[in-house]
C-alpha cells in the first residue's frame, strides 16, 4: 500500500522503517532538508538498535523515500500516518500544534480518498477534531476519515517492539478505515484489537499512566522498605511470581523520565480536570514521582557536611539505558542540585554525555564544574563520591573493587540497584541505593 508519514522522530521514522520492511511503499515527511539528505543516505537521525540497517536495507529496495515536499508524499498516499510529537506545555495539557500543522498541510495536498492515521499520543476526541480540522480545509471533493493507532513502542528497543507489538490498536469509525488498517498490519500478523477512535486514545494513556504507576508504587513500597528494614529487591521478587502481577516495572529508583510516563500521566491528569474529575492514583503516580527523582540526593545530602569542591563521579546520564535521550532524566534534577552546591563533577554515558552538554555545557557552572569523561574509570578516579543514574551494562558489570581502588572516598550512591549490597559491603564500599 503506498504510506506517507508524517514526522520522522521515534514513532513516525520507526513505523515509516517497519512499514516499508513489510513490503509498503512508504514516504517519510520531515521539515529539515538536511535531516531528509541524512536518511537517503541510510543515516538515522535518532539512535534506535537495528533501524539504521533496516533503513539502508528498504532504502535500497526502493521501498522507502523521504521528503520535505509533503504535497507530493500525500496527494497519492492510500494511508497517511501522523507521527509528529504532542509535547508537554507548562498546565500540563499536550500541545497539539504540530498535529495541526500536518492537518491542515493533508487538508490541501490529498487529491484521493485517503485515511489519515494519528499514531502520536492525543487527548481523548482529538482524533474527531482532527477529521473535522482536515474536512474544513479540504480543497479538493475527496473523502478522507481519520483513525486513531496508538504506538507502544519502547525507546531503545523501537523496532523490535513494532515488528513483535504485543497487539495494534485500531481505532476506527467505519468498516471501510478499519479494513484499510487491517490490510497495512495484515502482513504483521501480530494480534489486533479494534475499537472506536476515542478508546483506542485512552488505551495509550491507560497503558503509560499504568505503567508509570506501577513504578511509583514500587518506589513507594521501597520508601517504606528503607523505613521498616524490609528490601525492595526481595520484596520485588515475591511479588514477581504472581501472575496478576507480573514480573516487569517492578524496578525501584530514581523514578521514571522519558517523553512519555512524565508527559502522559500529565496529560491524563490534565484531561480529567477538564471533565472535572480528579484522577487521584495518577496523580499520586506523579507526585512520588516528582520526590523519588532526588531521593539519592538528599540521601547524599544528609551524610556529606558540603559538595563544594567534592570530586564527584556521575556514571549514567540517559533516562534509561539504550538511549541517548534526556527527556526529564532524573540525571538533570540531580545534577543541577549537585552543581548548585558546588560539586566538581566527572560525568559518564555511553551516549548521552554530548546531548547533556546542551543542557550544562564543559566547565564552570553554578557554584560548580563539570566534566565530561571517556570511560566509568576515568569517572571514577580519586573521586569522593560516586552516583549511578542510569544503568548501563558495562556499568552494572564494574566490579566492586574497581570502586574501591580507583575512587579516594569509596562512597556509593546507586539510583537504579543495580549492585548487590553485600558484595559493596564486603569490598568496603560505603554503599546507599533506593530501598535496601
Ligand atoms: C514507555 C513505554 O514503555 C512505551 O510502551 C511507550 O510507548 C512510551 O513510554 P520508554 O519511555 O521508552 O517507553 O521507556 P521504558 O522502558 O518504559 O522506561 C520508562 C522509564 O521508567 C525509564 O526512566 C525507566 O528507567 C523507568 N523504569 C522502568 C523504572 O524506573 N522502573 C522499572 O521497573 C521500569
Amino acid at each position: 500500500m503506498k504510506i506517507a508519514v508524517a514526522g520522522t522522530g521515534y514513532v513516525g521514522l520507526v513505523a515509516g522503517v517497519c512499514f516499508a520492511e513489510k513490503g509498503h511503499d512508504v514516504t517519510c515527511v520531515d521539515v529539515d532538508a538536511d535531516k531528509v539528505k541524512m536518511m537517503e543516505a541510510g543515516i538515522t537521525p535518532i539512535y534506535e538498535e537495528g533501524l539504521e540497517e533496516l533503513m539502508r536495507k528498504n532504502n535500497a529496495a526502493g521501498r522507502l523515500h523521504y521528503t520535505t515536499d509533503y504535497q507530493a508524499a500525500y496527494k497519492g498516499a492510500e494511508a497517511i500516518f501522523i507521527g509528529v510529537g504532542t509535547p508537554e506545555q507548562p498546565d500540563g495539557s499536550a500541545n497539539l500544534s504540530y498535529i495541526a500543522t500536518v492537518s491542515r498541510q493533508i487538508a490541501e495536498s490529498v487529491e484521493q480518498d485517503c485515511l489519515v492515521v494519528v499514531k502520536s499520543t492525543v487527548p481523548v476526541g482529538t482524533n474527531d477534531k482532527v477529521e473535522q480540522f482536515i474536512r474544513d480545509f479540504l480543497v479538493r471533493d475527496v473523502k478522507v476519515e481519520v483513525a486513531s493507532n496508538p504506538e507502544f513502542l519502547a525507546q531503545g528497543s523501537a523496532v523490535h517492539d513494532t515488528l513483535h507489538a504485543a497487539r495494534i490498536i485500531i481505532g476506527t469509525e467505519s468498516v471501510e478505515a478499519e479494513a484499510v488498517l487491517r490490510k497495512i498490519y495484515e502482513p504483521f500478523e501480530l494480534p489486533i484489537v479494534s475499537v472506536n477512535r476515542r478508546s483506542a486514545e485512552m488505551i495509550k494513556y491507560a497503558c503509560n499512566d499504568f505503567l508509570a504507576l506501577k513504578i511509583s508504587y514500587m518506589n513507594d513500597i521501597a520508601n517504606l522498605c528503607e523505613l521498616v528494614g524490609a528490601d525492595i529487591d526481595a520484596v520485588a521478587e515475591g511479588m514477581s511470581y504472581d501472575a496478576r502481577i507480573g514480573a516487569r516495572f517492578l524496578n525501584a529508583g530514581i523514578g521514571y523520565g522519558g517523553s512519555c510516563f512524565p508527559k502522559d500521566t500529565k496529560a491524563l491528569k490534565y484531561i480529567a480536570h477538564q471533565h472535572g474529575y480528579t484522577l487521584r492514583t495518577v496523580e499520586a503516580a506523579v507526585d512520588v514521582n516528582a520526590e523519588q527523582k532526588t531521593k539519592l540526593y538528599q540521601k547524599a545530602s544528609n551524610r556529606m557536611i558540603t559538595f563544594q569542591n567534592l570530586r564527584t563521579a556521575v556514571l549514567g546520564l540517559a533516562f534509561k539505558p539504550g538511549t541517548d535521550d534526556l527527556r526529564e532524566a532524573p540525571s538533570l534534577d540531580n545534577i543541577k542540585l549537585l552543581l548548585e552546591s558546588g560539586a566538581d563533577i566527572y560525568a559518564y554515558d555511553p551516549i548521552a554525555a554530548e546531548n547533556f552538554k546542551k543542557h550544562f555545557p564543559e566547565g564552570s557552572c553554578g557554584k560548580g564544574t563539570i566534566h565530561y569523561v571517556d570511560s566509568a574509570q576515568e569517572a571514577l578516579k580519586d573521586a569522593h563520591i560516586c552516583f549511578v543514574f542510569t544503568e548501563w551494562k558495562e556499568i552494572q558489570e564494574i566490579p566492586a573493587s574497581v570502586f574501591q581502588d580507583l575512587m579516594r572516598i569509596p562512597l556509593v550512591y546507586d539510583g537504579r540497584n543495580i549492585f548487590d549490597v553485600k558484595t559493596m559491603k564486603d569490598a568496603g564500599i560505603e554503599y546507599y541505593s533506593i530501598g535496601r
